[in-house]
């Protein structure tokens, strides 16, 4: 539903959602949908899980806020965690995804500043990448659909094709302070980097002086089925922002920083009120805990390729509607061809099956559900689109035998 007094800067589904339980959204009419959005990416766990809710709960009831003039437990001890899990020594805490991207940015600069590499100003990221929404963030952003309107953008970013090497080594020279990257694109429909693009990224930044840092606020936290991307590709970089799934739910996002880039930011330099607050540092860890009890990963992989196979006999099946499906772990897309549109599945597969899907990029259904997925799950949202590509597609499907 659309309230009248809200703005109406988002494209609303006409449903309300009143409760989430696990992989299940319930609307006001008692609808339970299959969730396969989990909030964009960012209910791992699924919706309610009992330990993080308790966490929040003992949290809210000890301490919610006390500024960052001082410390308090629960920021340090998720500092530890991710510094302990990632082998990062430092940590920013921030509230969203944006404000990584702003925090990378700036320090990027700004150790550049330190080190007397006063030419050492540009930001250089993928053509269709996305990194946020604040104004840093949007010039980091590559895609001009998303600038529209907003110029003048700040100065000081450039853009180079996603998975070209050839193009990243003309790009990256002596006026560049960080290349920023998504391990695997989301917005842009689920694209993964090849692994030598990021390799080749690794070697010229390491060559050239230049920080090398991942975006993993979308495909990090276990998405990829290792809880870093870099993991994954096996290349390290020099900072990864994360946010979205890190506290499950809460807002928090989050900047990890190599040793030797720590000092760029120094007291003064940046903060924030609310960044690293305890009640989403609680959550936070409480999420960490409980990948320690159960094989996130192992289901991440298992229940990936069950979806990725599925997706891949409906890439088969009807071969007029969909091209084959792209990502890795439970990350992943289905390109919709032309004339078929994204938006009418995605609607019709909310309506008629109560499975929540969304488009992401170029006419592409993305699928990013809760970790925690069953396999019946994952069967059951396959039959449900199944059903509805049967009857969008299943006459062009039948004719063109
Ligand atoms: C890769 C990536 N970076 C940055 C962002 C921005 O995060 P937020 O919406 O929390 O500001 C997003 C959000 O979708 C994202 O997917």
């Amino acid at each position: 539903m659309q309230h009248p007094h809200l703005l109406a800067n988002y494209a609303r589904a006409p449903i309300t959602i009143v409760r989430g339980e696990g992989c299940e959204l319930i609307d006001a009419e008692g609808v339970r949908y299959l969730d396969f959005v989990a909030g964009i990416a960012v209910c791992a766990l699924g919706h309610a899980h009992p330990a993080v809710t308790e966490a929040i709960a003992h949290q809210a009831a000890t301490l919610v806020q006390c500024s960052n003039l001082y410390g308090h437990e629960p920021a340090g001890t998720l500092a530890s965690e991710l510094a302990r899990r990632s082998h990062f020594e430092r940590v920013f805490f921030c509230n969203s995804g944006a404000e990584a991207t702003e925090a990378a940015i700036k320090l990027a600069r700004k150790l550049a500043f330190r080190r007397g590499q006063t030419e050492r100003r540009t930001i250089l990221t993928c053509e269709g990448s996305f990194h946020g929404r604040t104004l840093g963030a949007l010039a980091a952003t590559a895609n001009a659909h998303y600038h529209e309107g907003f110029e003048p953008l700040p100065l000081g970013f450039r853009y180079t094709p996603f998975n070209d090497a050839g193009a990243l080594e003309r790009h990256l020279d002596e006026t560049v302070a960080m290349f920023l990257v998504e391990p695997v694109q989301g917005e842009s429909g689920i694209h993964p980097a090849d692994r030598e693009f990021l390799e080749t990224a690794r070697r010229l930044c390491d060559e050239r002086g230049v920080l090398l840092a991942f975006d993993e606020i979308q495909c990090g936290m276990g998405r990829l089925g290792t809880l870093f991307a870099f993991e994954t590709f096996g290349v390290r970089p020099d900072l990864v922002t994360l946010a979205k799934s890190l506290a499950n739910g809460l807002p928090i996002g989050a900047l990890l920083i190599d040793g030797k880039a720590a000092s760029g930011l120094q007291p003064g330099d940046h903060g924030t009120t609310f960044g690293g607050s305890p009640v989403p540092c609680a959550a936070a860890l409480a999420h960490l805990r409980i990948r320690d009890e159960i094989d996130l990963s192992g289901n991440v992989r298992l229940r990936g390729a069950q979806l990725y196979a599925g997706l891949a006999e409906l890439a088969d099946h009807y071969p007029n509607a969909f091209a084959h499906p792209r990502g890795i772990g439970l990350m992943l897309g289905l390109p919709v061809r032309a004339p078929y549109e994204a938006a009418a599945f995605v609607n019709a597969t909310r309506e008629s099956e109560s499975l929540l899907i969304n488009a992401a990029g170029d006419n592409t259904l993305r699928f990013v559900p809760p970790l925690i997925v069953s396999e019946a799950q994952i069967d059951d949202g396959l039959a449900r689109l199944g059903r509805v590509a049967q009857r969008l597609a299943g006459a062009v499907a039948a004719t063109s035998r």
